[in-house]
């Protein structure tokens, strides 16, 4: 087990394409992805890619816990089952609609800030799993956002170069305490 060094904003493995993984059932994929789930345990957060802990390969582990697929999806969906932490090899995403929402987004690379970030509401990804077998998934809401969060590692694009207005992006800290206020209001 081994917990990793997150790289943030700036670092130029962030800003660099990817490369493919040739065999996504090498030992050196497979200690890869069990450190990279490691670190994500450790630290918390929806997904993480390769490139931010320093290794330039397409590969991505991301999980959405149950509530928050109720949340997006509606009362009548409460208690849907989440989506289990699940590693993408190599991963491709094609959207389904041209329909786009904008969603709070915040990333282990750009550490304390969020931002309103808006991306594709249906999506259907393919990638390869670390035991070789083809993933190939439709994905809506939260689930949707999460993997193309994840996969814009792998082309060097960070949340905030996707915002339209930067006048959302603020301190996680921040946002909280104002959003209780209103709440409270
Ligand atoms: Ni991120």
């Amino acid at each position: 087990m081994a917990i990793l060094k997150i790289a943030r904003m700036g670092h130029p493995v962030l800003k660099r394409v990817a490369d493919p993984v040739a065999d996504p059932t090498s030992p050196e994929i497979h200690k890869l992805i069990n450190d990279m789930i490691d670190t994500l345990e450790d630290i918390g957060g929806a997904g993480l890619a390769a490139p931010q802990v320093h290794v330039p390969l397409r590969v991505v582990i991301f999980h959405v816990p149950g509530a928050r697929i109720a949340l997006e999806e509606g009362e009548e969906s409460r208690g849907r089952e989440g989506i289990p932490l699940t590693a993408l090899i190599n991963p491709e995403i094609v959207p389904l609609s041209d329909s786009m929402a904008e969603g709070l987004e915040a990333c282990l690379s750009v550490p304390g800030l969020a931002g309103m970030v808006p991306r594709f509401t249906h999506i259907r990804y393919r990638a390869l799993a670390p035991d070789g077998t083809l993933i190939e998934r439709e994905a809506t809401g939260f689930h949707a956002r999460v993997v193309q969060h994840e996969c814009d590692h792998l082309d060097g694009v960070l949340y905030p170069m996707r915002m339209r207005d930067l006048g959302s992006l603020g301190f996680v800290e921040e946002l909280r305490r104002f959003e209780d206020k209103e709440a409270a209001d």
